[in-house]
């Protein structure tokens, strides 16, 4: 339509044509008039800042679908797409609804709804200080991240459990609280490292919730048509709680009735703002674009959400719940002997950083974390792995072992560790090389293994957060003994706002 009234268009890009409509928009010398105007031509997700010539003291801002933030300060204000990227300016943050539009100076934020008419949106605090969002002496922010996770996950414990009751308290989920009585089905929807989480999130629900459940990829849940019905309940899962296809995910079957929940650690994001329950992680900033402390505080908050809801429903008894509380208490110190291990696990990866192909093994709850084993070490050293099933080994990726391969295999003490010794067994006949996490002290995994690396003891359940440890920094220093940029790897963004 433009490039018909005569526009000339530099580029291919989408952004352009917003500049040309404004322009072709401007009937009245309004720039705000031409943003309203404009916004019934435009489809898709957006979020736009944009200065006129005219008025280059004023920021006009408009957004659907994609993050956005406005922070306000004193004679100052700002927009940035997220939070930490204001935090050294500001702790204060508006968040625009889809279709606002805001006019911004230093001195006032004036917002309207799309059809231009006034609108009144909240300014919110965020506990989070720009501190949390430097590398306080690390070489890179992911370095930091996997070290911060015991405090991040104390601060994701703190304030929610009753050792002494044996109760869970989740100020985010009090609008809900009877609805949970009611369900018995669970939907888990998420993307990328948070799908591994709620496949986590699954097993503790049946577990300890003694709940059906399920764990959905969201970009694959939203094309198809699940059954659900009142007793359905929905938790998204999501990090930066804008990702695009878990928030698509999540309204298709909102728009069904089902009650949601979204487990989440930016304050205020679009998935946060869109449920009838939040449960927030307190993982502060993560920065670095593989996930870490937001994977295992996401861990924690299921595990949390899971007894929560087996004490809700009377699934789970009293004495069940104070046993299990008494061990979740122990995992922030449980995590930090297992940072001691980094040294070793630098030294392994310098050994094996020309290797080519990584399958990592495991079986129940070591099976989501051998999967997000492989994702971190793809993303971050771009060496292919492959997270399996133990038990699948032998229907088809066994032709693949030899000597080339080295295969990361969780095998702790618990119910699978026979199972995983098999598996072992099986990859060294092929004179494949097995590099085994085991549980401190564990001679026999450790006689039959080329290279072990030993985690404290803990019940089954709860050494993944070890594990997820050992396999961050894994990855960590094979992508910089790779030299690669550990922080932001090629191609990645740290939301995908995009679907
Ligand atoms: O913000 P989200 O948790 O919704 O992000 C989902 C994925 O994009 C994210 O976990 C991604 O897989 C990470 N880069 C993994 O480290």
């Amino acid at each position: 339509m433009l490039i018909d009234r005569g526009y000339e268009f530099s580029s291919e890009t989408d952004t352009e044509v917003i500049a040309h409509l404004l322009v072709y928009q401007n009937k009245d010398n309004s720039l705000f008039n031409a943003i309203v105007n404009s916004l019934s031509y435009i489809k898709g997700s957006y979020a736009v800042a944009l200065i006129s010539e005219k008025e280059p003291d004023t920021l006009f801002v408009f957004k659907k679908d994609s993050p956005l933030v406005i922070g306000v300060g004193d004679e100052e204000n700002f927009v940035a797409s997220d939070i930490p990227a204001l935090l050294s300016y500001t702790r204060k943050f508006i968040f625009l609804e889809d279709g606002d539009i805001a006019i911004i100076n230093k001195k006032e934020i004036l917002i309207y709804n799309q059809k231009g008419k006034p609108v009144k949106r909240e300014i919110k605090h965020i506990d989070w200080n720009p501190v949390m969002a430097e590398r306080a002496g690390y070489r890179h922010f992911m370095e930091k991240e996997i070290h911060e996770q015991p405090r991040a996950i104390t601060d994701t414990v703190r304030g929610r459990i009753g050792l002494d009751s044996g109760e869970i308290y989740f100020e985010g989920l009090k609008e809900i609280k009877d609805k949970i009585k009611d369900i018995d089905h669970i939907i888990f929807s998420a993307c990328g490292t948070s799908w591994h989480a709620s496949l986590l999130g699954k097993f503790f629900m049946e577990k300890f919730a003694h709940i059906r459940a399920s764990s959905e990829i969201a970009s694959e849940l939203r094309y198809r048509e699940p059954v659900l019905d009142e007793h359905t309940l929905l938790v998204s899962i999501s990090q930066s709680g804008e990702t695009a296809d878990t928030i698509k995910a999540h309204r298709m079957i909102r728009s069904q009735g089902v009650k949601t929940i979204t487990i989440c650690n930016v304050p205020g994001s679009t998935l946060s703002r869109e449920s009838d329950g939040v449960i927030y992680t307190h993982a502060g900033p993560e920065i670095g674009v593989a996930s870490t402390k937001a994977f295992t505080t996401q861990v924690m908050a299921l595990l949390l959400l899971s007894l929560y809801i087996g004490r809700e429903n009377n699934t789970l008894t009293k004495k069940e719940a104070k046993e299990t509380l008494f061990k979740i208490v122990e995992i922030p110190e449980i995590m930090r002997k297992t940072l001691n291990k980094k040294d070793l696990i630098k030294e392994l990866a310098k050994k094996f950083k020309d290797y080519k192909n990584f399958p990592y093994l495991g079986r129940g709850f070591h099976y989501p974390i051998a999967l997000e084993g492989a994702l971190k070490l793809k993303e971050i050293s771009y060496i292919h792995a492959e997270g399996y099933p133990g038990g699948e080994m032998k229907h088809g990726p066994i032709a693949l072992i030899d000597r080339t391969f080295p295969v990361f295999v969780f095998a702790p003490h618990g119910n699978i560790y026979e199972k995983m010794i098999g598996n072992i067994q099986e990859i060294k006949a092929r004179d494949g090389i097995v590099i085994a996490v085991i549980t401190k002290g564990d001679e026999k995994v450790r006689s039959i293994s080329d290279e072990i690396i030993e985690i404290p003891e803990s019940k089954e359940e709860f050494s993944i957060f070890s594990e997820s440890i050992v396999l961050q920094l894994f990855a960590y220093y094979m992508a910089t003994q790779l030299g690669l940029d550990v922080d932001q790897p090629r191609n990645l963004a740290k939301s995908v706002t995009v679907e």
